[in-house]
């Protein structure tokens, strides 16, 4: 749906780029000729990633192992980087969920998730604006999110809290740092299956086919959706969306929110019987 060479001449900089989401991320920047620099915790599996990924769609793919809760390791890695050469676009993806009965969460748990999504993204995001800013470089910052950012939802509420911060991140720096030449948007995606992401979230198959049915067109985003609009987000040619948020999800959330979804569920017969002169 792109040029191919949409992105040539980017680097662009990726959290959580070696597995889910993030490593279909980098594969689908990649083909457009942009280079990547994928972090993570785990060297072993970026290494993998990355030859993987270059093999794949060509390209050139950098790695550096990274603990975004470490702001130190944060600014040092950044520093690294940006010595080799600047960086165009950060995608804040790494995140870190489960799915858990709140009253049972320990002050631990609820740190475990809110250092990776809130803290790690804020100072992925600092460190690399403090250099845009300085060097009068123009920078995209593109965060993933979800829909609970801004409905909250029950036993993942660590999770909800620190996306809700950085949605708030993400619309409070695109004013203040619009203006330097910044520009930050985030993407909400719904159900795109990862075996990270189920293994924590939907564990049984039971809970994992509510999540991938329950969205009115009735089935899972394919990382190809998502990814595209990633692209797309991170050209030029999206130059003028700032704070902005773009959800997809095949109308989850809205399915969720309408009062009155629920009657989807009805039959014609039901229907037949609420207006019986309105026969299909
Ligand atoms: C209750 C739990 C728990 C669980 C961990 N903890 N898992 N508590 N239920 N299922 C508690 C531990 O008991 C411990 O507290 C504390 O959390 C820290 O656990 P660790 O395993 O030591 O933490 P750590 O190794 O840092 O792992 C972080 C993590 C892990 C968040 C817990 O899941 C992780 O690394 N995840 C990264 C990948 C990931 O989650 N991807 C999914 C993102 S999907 P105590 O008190 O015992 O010491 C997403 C989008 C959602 O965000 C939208 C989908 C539609």
């Amino acid at each position: 749906m792109f040029v191919p060479d949409l992105l040539r001449g980017k680097r662009i900089l990726i959290t959580g780029g070696g597995t889910g989401l993030g490593k279909s991320m980098a594969g689908r920047i990649l083909e457009l000729g942009a280079e990547v620099v994928i972090c993570g915790r785990r060297a072993d599996v970026l290494e993998e990633a990355a030859a993987e990924l270059e093999q794949a769609n060509g390209g050139t793919v950098r790695w550096r192992p990274l603990d975004i809760r470490d702001p130190d390791a944060v600014e040092s890695v950044l520093g690294e980087i940006w010595t080799e050469a600047p960086i165009h676009g950060l995608i804040n993806n790494a995140a870190g969920n489960f799915l858990a009965r709140t009253e049972t969460l320990s002050h631990r748990a609820v740190d475990a998730v809110v250092s990776i999504v809130l803290h790690g993204s804020a100072y992925m995001t600092l460190a690399c604006g403090k250099r845009w800013i300085a060097d009068c470089y123009p920078g995209n910052v593109l965060s993933i999110v979800t829909t609970y950012a801004w409905t909250g939802s029950p036993y993942v509420v660590p999770s909800a809290m620190a996306k809700a911060g950085v949605l708030a991140m993400t619309r409070s720096l695109a004013v203040e740092w619009g203006p330097k030449g910044v520009r930050l948007n985030a993407i909400a995606p719904g159900p795109f299956p990862t075996p990270g992401a189920w293994e924590r979230l939907v564990p049984t198959r039971n809970l994992a086919a509510v999540l991938e049915t329950r969205n009115p067109l009735g089935r899972t985003g394919e990382h190809e959706e998502l990814t595209n609009l990633v692209a797309y987000m991170l050209a030029d040619q999206s130059g003028y969306m700032n704070g902005e948020v773009v959800t997809i999800d095949g109308g989850e959330w809205l399915a969720g929110a309408g009062q009155f979804s629920f009657a989807s569920a009805l039959s014609d017969e039901d229907w037949e019987e609420i207006n019986p002169k309105k026969k299909k």
